[in-house]
């Protein structure tokens, strides 16, 4: 869906990326075609680029490519980040983590590099925040979590749910969802509370000041 948005977004954000750089790559089928035009891109103009990437499906394709991939400890700073988002608001604040709930290596490589892109297609902007919100949690305290959710945000929920159980993350994790009824009010604050909770491990929403290159058919936006 939406391919040739994808497509014009990921190749916009080629612009960005220049020789020596090290990169943080996302997850999921918006990042797949920057992936791809980057690994092409570094082969023809030898651009000696480090990445970083945030899931198994990434690394596998990336090196598949020829980049070369390294573990975010053995690199100091990730000169620029780029990844995908199910949903963006009018603040750039984001919902991540359904195209691969890849969302608690995506966080620590996003908020560790200097600038950070998010590409998506058209369908993904919207004024405020309304989807699902995807949260890891340890397996062992799954239903503990769902049950302080249900709890601390009573009447705000809809429902707090196992999302995959019993399919786990590669970190060998579960993600749950929580559905507000209402838009995300104060995404920063909740990142944080959600965060706070004992045997959380990440959750989807990302705050961290960012910028958006939207695929049209046509072009891009930038904002
Ligand atoms: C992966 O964990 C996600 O955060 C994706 O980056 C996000 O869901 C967007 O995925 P698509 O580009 O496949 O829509």
């Amino acid at each position: 869906m939406n391919e040739k948005q994808k497509k014009n977004a990921a190749k916009e954000t080629l612009k960005y990326v220049k020789k020596g750089m090290a990169l943080g790559l996302g997850t999921g089928s918006t990042t797949k075609f920057f992936v791809k035009l980057l690994a092409e891109k570094n082969k023809k103009e030898k651009l000696e680029l480090t990445c970083v990437s945030t899931s198994n499906k990434t690394t596998g394709l990336a090196t598949d490519l020829g980049l070369r991939v390294m573990g975010i400890d053995l690199v100091e700073k990730i000169d620029l980040a780029v990844d995908g988002a199910d949903q963006v608001n009018d603040k750039k604040e984001l919902l991540k983590g359904m195209g691969g709930f890849a969302f608690l290596k995506e966080k620590k490589v996003d908020y560790k590099a200097e600038k950070f892109i998010v590409i998506i297609d058209e369908s993904k902007k919207s004024r405020y925040l309304t989807e699902e919100i995807l949260i890891e949690v340890e397996p062992a305290k799954t239903t503990e979590i769902i049950k302080k959710l249900s709890e601390k945000y009573k009447g705000e929920i809809v429902q707090v749910s196992n999302h995959c159980v019993p399919r786990e993350t590669e970190n060998k994790n579960y993600v749950i969802s929580m559905q507000l009824h209402s838009p995300i009010k104060n995404a920063k604050q909740l990142e944080k509370e959600l965060d706070s909770i004992s045997g959380v491990k990440a959750n989807g929403l990302f705050t961290r000041d960012c910028t958006v290159i939207i695929g049209t058919k046509t072009g891009t936006k930038t904002i």
